[in-house]
């Protein structure tokens, strides 16, 4: 009986796996190493360089005694979304109703998705909640959408059960600081080679920075519960990109400040998601709050570099 993580040589999967593999379960890795990298994957897991959108899926199905699938599998840069809406789309939506046939044909107990705090868009309210109105302003936001409503459909006329869980932004070990990247990531590995960080806009811009493990174990707690929901997971609390470099440079105990360049267009200034629904149908909580995440997250990067010397 085991586990399938899509994406699982990515950031966030990575993470999950190796969590997993912890906690003794059999874990089998879908991914095709588009931006995920092999070497995140823990040894103890079943890699299949496989697309989403190939036949070729069935296979892992057909071979495996898989019980659960926690999909998070997908082309995550807004920008590529942007300039190439089909190769996003084929990835995030058609790659999805391919794996959700999948786990339907061989009689899946339950879909976790990875799901974004994107499908919001600009939010009209603060915090976000639930029933916040879809207003996604990519075709990144609306492609993650899309396959919460075919997990519906799946439900409804044949079963299959699911969680969708919608992160706000995830940072931590293994987050990539290339091309998009997350601002966390770009900032310590600048500030890492004493290059002072670069802030879009005047940094008084928020956001709810969520903690990898957190997000690991809120997947984990939704293999069993608050099945048919859509949940929130953050941290409740914003964190201004000045804080930031604020708490990164007290960290490192250095005191570079920012480069101040112009605001990029459609840049949301505040965001921060509600996750009372995480507390009351996952039983869970955050248990980093920003500053105790990115000490953990920097101490990561450290042992990086001193691997590499
Ligand atoms: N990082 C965040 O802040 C954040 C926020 C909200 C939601 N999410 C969601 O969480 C999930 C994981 O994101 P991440 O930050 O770990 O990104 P990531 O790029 O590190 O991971 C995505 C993984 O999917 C794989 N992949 C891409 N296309 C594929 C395909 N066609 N077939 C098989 N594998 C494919 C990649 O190789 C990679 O390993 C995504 O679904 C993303 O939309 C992330």
């Amino acid at each position: 009986m085991s586990i399938l993580i899509t994406g699982g040589a990515g950031f966030i999967g990575s993470n999950l796996v190796d969590k997993l593999i912890k906690l003794n379960k059999d874990v089998i890795v879908v991914d095709n190493l588009s931006s995920g990298d092999k070497q995140n994957i823990n040894s103890r897991a079943t890699l299949y360089n496989v697309d989403l959108i190939d036949n070729d899926l069935e296979e892992v199905f057909a071979t495996n005694d898989i019980e659960y699938v926690i999909h998070l599998g997908a082309q995550v840069e807004v920008s590529s979304s942007i300039n190439n809406p089909i190769k996003d789309s084929k990835t995030n939506i058609q790659g999805s109703i391919n794996l959700f046939e999948n786990c339907n044909k061989y009689n899946i107990i339950k879909v976790v998705y990875a799901s974004s705090a994107a499908v919001y868009g600009d939010p009209i309210y603060l915090p976000i909640n639930e029933d916040h109105p879809i207003r996604a302003m990519s075709p990144y936001g609306v492609s993650k959408y899309t396959p919460e409503k075919y997990l519906r459909y799946y439900n409804h006329e044949h079963g299959l059960d699911y969680t969708i869980l919608r992160y706000s932004n995830v940072y931590g070990p293994r987050q990539s600081s290339i091309g998009e990247g997350g601002v966390i990531a770009i900032f310590i590995d600048r500030m890492l080679k004493n290059k002072r960080p670069i802030i879009y806009g005047d940094g008084k811009q928020s956001r709810d920075f969520i903690h990898v493990y957190d997000v690991v174990n809120a997947n984990i707690n939704a293999l069993q519960k608050a099945n048919r929901k859509k949940i929130n997971i953050s941290t409740r609390s914003e964190t201004t990109i000045n804080r930031v470099v604020k708490i990164i440079n007290g960290l490192l105990d250095i005191d570079l400040s920012p480069l101040y360049e112009e605001k990029r267009k459609g840049d949301i200034r505040h965001s921060i998601l509600d996750n009372s629904s995480a507390y009351r149908y996952l039983d869970w909580e955050p248990e980093y709050s920003i500053k105790e995440g990115l000490k953990q997250t920097i101490e990561y990067y450290l042992n990086q570099r001193d691997k590499k010397l």
